[in-house]
């Protein structure tokens, strides 16, 4: 097992294009590989709350709590923690509430960059493998916080629509600027391609397009094919693990899980003095 922990966000400017999905899923898919993953939800859809939170928990200790700059909250990050249902992948949840933090976070930019990494990150590379930050489908605050308390950025992209390579070039560049404006341990780790149907020409040309455009070194190897398995779980608010654990895309994100394995086997996070 790797010394520290890795935190990765999961971003695109775009909507609908896997952010959730691909976060829950390689989530569990990380944990069957005996890592221990943390999930943070910095939507205010919730939708991988919805996913993953264990029923019964009550959503008291959300990102709402922990990131109000007037809470004066200062305690232990663990009590914002709840396990899923999957054994080996927590939660940090959100509410729809949170979107009221937009306005006090923006007056206290831009100190409040850094409060989700002042907040989280020793914690996350301490007592997890992997940490998956689930954003909202915009280049704004919130985005900004995650990348600011991330290792990497892995960004989803949908080959079932055309429309989902317009803005990437902003993502990427979004990415650059964290990079060089304030979090020098930001890395573009590489793009997925989400939603494959290689019977359909348009997915044939993203894919076809992006490798032909990108270095083998920003793109997974392996794509999540389009499955209806993977809405299916959606509805039931599952995981394809649970609801489908025979399907291509739950073997696809078993690919995906050792794919990335392979790639961050090394990367310690962690600073020398945190070692020990
Ligand atoms: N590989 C896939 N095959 C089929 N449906 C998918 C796939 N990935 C995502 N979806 C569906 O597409 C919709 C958008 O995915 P979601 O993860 O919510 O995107 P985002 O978080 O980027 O907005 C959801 O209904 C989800 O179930
Ligand atoms: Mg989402």
């Amino acid at each position: 097992m790797q010394k520290g922990g890795i935190i990765i966000s999961i971003s695109n400017n775009k909507g609908g294009v896997g952010k959730t999905s691909v976060t829950c899923n390689l989530a569990v898919a990380l944990s069957r590989l005996k890592k221990r993953v943390l999930v943070v939800d910095m939507d205010h859809q919730c939708n991988a709350s919805e996913i993953l939170r264990m029923e019964g928990v009550p959503p008291t200790n959300t990102i709402y709590e922990l990131l109000d700059p007037d809470s004066g909250h200062a305690g232990n990050v663990s009590e914002f923690v709840y396990p899923s249902r999957q054994s080996n992948v927590d939660c940090i949840s959100n509410i729809e509430e949170s979107s009221a933090l937009d306005i006090p976070l923006a007056k206290a930019s831009p100190q409040s960059f850094t409060i989700l990494r002042d907040k989280i990150r020793r914690f996350c590379l301490k007592s997890y493998d992997y940490t998956l930050i689930d954003n909202p489908p915009s280049i704004g605050l919130w985005l900004t916080l995650s990348l600011y308390a991330s290792d990497f950025a892995l960004v989803p992209v949908d080959a079932g629509s055309g429309n989902s390579l317009d803005g990437l070039r902003r993502v990427l560049e979004m990415i650059n600027d964290i990079r060089t404006a304030g979090n020098s341990d930001l890395k573009f780790l590489r793009l997925l391609v989400n939603r494959v149907h290689m019977r359909l020409s348009v997915s044939r040309q993203i894919v076809k397009y992006l490798q032909e455009r990108l270095p083998a070194d920003q793109l997974f190897d392996t794509n999540v094919p389009s499955n209806t398995a993977i809405q299916k779980a959606e509805f039931m608010k599952q995981t394809v693990f649970e609801y489908e654990p025979t399907s291509r895309a739950a073997s696809a994100y078993r690919q995906l899980a050792k794919e990335l394995v392979t790639i961050t086997n090394g990367a310690n996070t962690l600073e020398p003095a945190d070692k020990e």
